[in-house]
């Protein structure tokens, strides 16, 4: 697909998104909340196909928060066969694609089959180079951000080593642009640490209509923007000053010594 975009270090975005809309695309249609995630697994399907063409990297989905352990136990029983569904049927595909899969949040509370299904498909991607997509099943930041900040000290904590802790690390660090579908602007518990510095872009378009050229809309939304990392416009280089966004130096470093000043 022709995206014609003009994006900073097209090789290294990192897009998260908040799958949001599931359940009032299914109603409008007089269907069941399964049937509007069954339709968002197509739209996840869509993007993450286009994505690695568009510069993506990584692809960050928030497909089951800690919280939505209280929803209906048969809707998260639909969610959780879902899972386990494109688990196991959309790896031949992913690894085709050279789509790496990995999933973030907790594993403790899943069913055995889809833990076992998780780790065969991390296992079978594992090589996997045109995209990183990264799945947060049983997710919460908060929680993530606790048990980094209460792990076993292994040496000097700096923002580095925390985020590795996190989960995050080689190619999943700074989320670039945080996307929300169905018009609802929060964050839900959603990569925090990460997300310290993105770019946010709400669309009232619900997840399962959510198409590549919606992505691609935002991603034009995004080049936009004028990041600046809280220095000038001149300094702004692509990097937090964090993680390490776009290969540039780690930690509180300024990026030349114009911008010291
Ligand atoms: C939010 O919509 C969506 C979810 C809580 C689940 C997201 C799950 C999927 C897209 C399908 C499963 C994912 C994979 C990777 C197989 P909502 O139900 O809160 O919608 P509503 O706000 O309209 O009720």
């Amino acid at each position: 697909m022709q995206t014609n975009l003009q994006v900073k270090d097209k090789t290294r975005l990192h897009i998260g998104i908040i799958m949001d809309g599931n359940g009032r695309w299914a109603a409008s249609r007089g269907l069941n909340r399964i049937a509007g995630h069954h339709a968002g697994v197509s739209s996840l399907r869509s993007v993450a196909e286009a994505a690695p063409a568009m510069g993506i990297a990584t692809l960050s989905v928030y497909a089951f928060s800690v919280d939505n352990w209280r929803r209906p136990a048969d809707e998260v029983a639909g969610i959780m066969g879902l899972l386990h569904h494109y688990l196991v049927f959309e790896l031949e595909r992913l690894a085709r694609a050279g789509v790496r899969l990995t999933v973030i949040g907790r594993r403790d509370r899943l069913a055995p089959d889809v833990v076992a299904a998780i780790a065969h498909a991390e296992a079978v991607t594992a090589g996997g180079t045109n995209l990183h997509l990264r799945l947060a099943i049983d997710y919460s930041a908060r929680d993530a951000i606790l048990s980094a900040a209460t792990a076993p000290s292994d040496g000097a904590l700096t923002r580095e080593t925390f985020a590795r802790r996190l989960g995050v690390g080689g190619d999943a660090v700074d989320v670039d642009l945080l996307i929300r579908t169905s018009g609802e602007q929060r964050l839900s518990d959603f990569l925090l640490w990460e997300c310290a510095y993105a770019e946010l872009y709400f669309t009232q378009t619900l997840w399962p209509d959510f198409s590549a050229d919606d992505l691609a809309e935002a991603l034009r939304a995004y080049a936009k923007r004028d990041r600046r990392f809280g220095g000038r416009p001149e300094c702004a280089t692509g990097s937090s000053g964090n993680m390490s966004n776009h290969g540039e130096a780690f930690g509180a470093e300024l990026p030349d010594a114009a911008c010291q000043r």
